[in-house]
């Protein structure tokens, strides 16, 4: 078949060199179904030709050749036309004006193809000419949109519809106009080739809003019911107008949490969850969920979600807060400073929320209680009621930690006021009590004697004992011969007190039992015979202590009420002695504690004040009854056994 079309042309050139066998038809013509459509033509033959008996012509469908017995659409010699066509078709051109044009009317979808005019100019001057018009018919008007609608630029649509029925002249409307901003319509007619084609362009800006609408070109006759539309659905491209993510939250240490972006774009963007400048996950889609699991701290910040599809780029950020208990604090370790040293103590943590940091001493609060990563705590010039452990506790909403480390302050023995030599019945006794850390060493000397006694001389019965910072030692001087009852300084017992910060020495001072002084006035008085009588009351006493071993402490307690009458120094060391004592026995820690809540009670006074407290019980028995019962010492009753006995040659 395209061999015959192709040669044919050519063997037409050829036999028709010099004549003019040509026929003018449109190439492409549309009509819309029932409607008519009218092809214009026009031929030419040669002029050598004479046509005998009239010009005649026939329009065939499909084919050019008879032989092939293409479709007859009209044929003037008869009126014999395709089954098709019957009635359809009317010869409007004058063919001896060489004017074939043809009209076909209520044209349907079936007539669509190519019409091919032959002139029958009588005898053998019959020609098909190969020229032909294609027909379309339509059943829509067909609308121009542009290959790519970008929001907010300007967009023209423009509805085309043939106009090749002289009968009947179309009119066009577009439907679903009213929501568009400002719609401008023009017609316009355009005639190329002998068709005509109606349009009507509609022009407006669109937005995002309207991508997906419906619009749509209505062809209508008027005075009949022929109607064809054709809609069309917008696909409008805009950037991304709206990134939407979870409002910023909170989230515990060790949960999951999904965070959610949602991007409002044609096409569907990129989407991407940024960390920071890392990008955690993306998908091209509308919506894109990020899933963390068992989260951290580290987990915490902002995160952004960014949705870009080549139209444009958005983000929108959130930020993830992970809540947890406050980590164990960390601190400075233990540590062991002189006195007067100035310390800055370090406490720091990290929870979320920010954890307050509380300093506690032994279990009572000192310092402020502050909200910072960091608290220091600053000791200036550190006394030996420094000393203890100090505690830094974390807490927030969701927990508690707390670490601690100890202070141990050393610093050079002091003497306490209790240090003094009493006379007692059998003699006379000297008690030296210091404080200090290391724990003073206790040294007695007898400057009458000359003689240094201490813990490691074997020679004397020595008492000595340590408890946490305070040291006690004890002897007992029993022998006239110290001429206790002459009323001079009959005692000269200086105790020495030292720790490898210092050393000091103090003559202790001698203090009488009531009646025993009562006896040194007389004494003085009256001579020998008195002070004979006295000795041997004191011996009857002491006797009878001896005998009453069982519970000898209530009775000397009740018999003996000490009396003081040496003055106390009153030098600056003595009055750091006073203060020291007092401080060490609470009375500041109490007023500390008055301050804070005081009620609880996890944190009772321990250390030095407790012990303190102790020591003095154990003071107080030592120097009526000796040692105190203790675990390894040496048994109680055997009163000789405690108390150093010295005799003067
Ligand atoms: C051919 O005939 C038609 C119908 O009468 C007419 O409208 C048209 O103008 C004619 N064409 C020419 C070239 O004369
Ligand atoms: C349609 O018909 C009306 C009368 O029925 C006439 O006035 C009008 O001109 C006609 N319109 C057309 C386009 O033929
Ligand atoms: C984020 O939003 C999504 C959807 O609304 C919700 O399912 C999810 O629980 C939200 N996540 C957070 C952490 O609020
Ligand atoms: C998220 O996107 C998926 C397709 O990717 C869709 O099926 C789903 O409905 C979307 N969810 C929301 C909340 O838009
Ligand atoms: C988010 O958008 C802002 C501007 O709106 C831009 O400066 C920034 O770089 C963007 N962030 C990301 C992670 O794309
Ligand atoms: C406690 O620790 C901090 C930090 O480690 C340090 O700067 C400070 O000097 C320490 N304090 C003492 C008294 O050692
Ligand atoms: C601090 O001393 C106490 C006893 O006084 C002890 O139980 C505790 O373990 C010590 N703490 C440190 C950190 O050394
Ligand atoms: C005391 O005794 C020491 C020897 O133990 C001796 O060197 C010193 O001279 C004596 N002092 C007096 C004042 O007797
Ligand atoms: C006790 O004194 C003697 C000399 O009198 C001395 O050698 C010894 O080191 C002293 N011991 C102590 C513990 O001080």
């Amino acid at each position: 078949m395209w061999c015959l079309e192709l040669l044919l042309p050519l063997l037409l050139i050829i036999h028709n060199a010099d004549s003019q066998w040509n026929v003018w038809v449109p190439r492409d013509i549309t009509a819309m179904t029932n409607s008519c459509v009218v092809i214009p033509c026009t031929f030419m033959y040669p002029s050598s030709i004479r046509p005998y008996r009239g010009i005649h012509g026939i329009w065939y469908y499909g084919q050019p050749y008879p032989q092939l017995f293409p479709p007859v659409v009209f044929k003037t010699r008869t009126e014999v036309v395709h089954e098709s066509y019957k009635g359809r078709t009317k010869l409007l051109g004058d063919l001896n004006q060489r004017n074939c044009t043809l009209l076909i009317g209520n044209i349907g979808a079936e007539h669509s193809g190519r019409y091919y005019f032959r002139a029958d100019l009588g005898g053998a001057n019959i020609y098909t000419y190969p020229d032909f018009a294609e027909l379309k018919v339509l059943d829509q008007p067909s609308i121009d949109v542009p290959e790519e609608i970008v929001s907010d630029e300007n967009l023209e649509l423009t509805c085309y519809v043939p106009d090749n029925c002289p009968d009947m002249t179309p009119e066009i409307q577009w439907m679903y106009t009213d929501y568009l901003p400002d719609p401008e319509f023009s017609s316009d007619y355009v005639e190329e080739g002998n068709t005509a084609v109606m349009s009507s362009t509609l022009a407006f800006v669109p937005r995002p809003m309207h991508n997906g609408q419906l619009l749509g070109c209505r062809v209508y006759y008027p005075n009949t019911t022929l109607v064809y539309e054709r809609l069309i659905s917008l696909d409008i491209k805009y950037a991304p107008r709206s990134v939407w993510v979870n409002v910023s939250s909170e989230v515990m240490e060790g949960s999951s949490v999904t965070l959610h972006c949602e991007v409002d774009s044609n096409p569907p963007p990129r989407i991407s969850w940024m960390f920071g400048e890392q990008e955690l996950l993306w998908d091209t889609a509308s919506n894109v969920s990020l899933f963390l699991d068992d989260v951290t701290p580290q987990n915490e910040g902002i995160y952004t979600c960014v949705g870009d599809n080549g139209f444009g780029a958005m983000n929108t950020s959130m930020y993830l807060s992970v809540r947890y208990p406050p980590r164990e604090p960390v601190v400075n370790e233990s540590m062991t400073v002189l006195e007067g040293s100035s310390l800055a103590l370090h406490c720091s943590t990290q929870g979320n929320p920010a954890p307050t940091l509380t300093w506690l001493k032994d279990g009572e609060l000192v310092g402020t209680i502050t909200a910072d990563e960091l608290s220091v705590l600053e000791v200036i010039e550190v006394t030996p009621q420094g000393d203890g452990q100090y505690r830094c506790l974390a807490e927030n909403e969701h927990g508690r930690a707390s670490s601690s480390f100890n202070i141990t302050v050393e610093y050079a023995p002091v003497l306490l006021e209790e240090s003094k030599c009493t006379v007692v019945r059998e003699g006379v006794q000297c008690v030296c009590m210091a404080t200090g850390n290391p724990e003073p060493i206790i040294e007695f000397y007898l400057a009458d004697l000359n003689i240094t006694i201490n813990e490691t001389d074997n020679r004397y019965n020595f008492y000595m004992h340590t408890d946490g910072h305070m040291s006690t030692g004890m002897i007992k001087l029993r022998e006239k011969g110290e001429r206790v009852n002459n009323g001079g300084p009959a005692v000269n017992v200086h105790c020495s007190i030292s720790n490898v910060y210092g050393r000091q020495s103090v003559l202790l001072e001698l203090q009488q039992e009531k009646k025993y002084m009562m006896a040194v006035i007389v004494g003085t008085i009256g001579g020998v015979a008195v002070i004979a009588f006295i000795i041997a009351a004191v011996r009857y006493v002491g006797q009878n202590n001896k005998k009453e071993n069982g519970n000898p402490r209530q009775d000397v307690v009740l018999e003996n009420p000490a009396l003081f009458y040496s003055a106390v120094k009153k030098d600056k060391q003595n009055l750091r002695k006073k203060v020291l004592k007092t401080e060490l026995l609470g009375s500041k820690f109490n007023s500390i504690l008055e301050e804070t809540t005081g009620e609880d009670g996890d944190f009772q006074p321990v250390g030095p004040m407790a012990g303190l407290e102790r020591q003095e019980l154990n003071y107080a028995s030592l120097e009526f009854i000796g040692v105190r019962p203790r675990e390894g010492a040496p048994g109680r009753g055997d009163d000789g056994g405690n108390y150093m006995e010295i005799k003067a040659k």
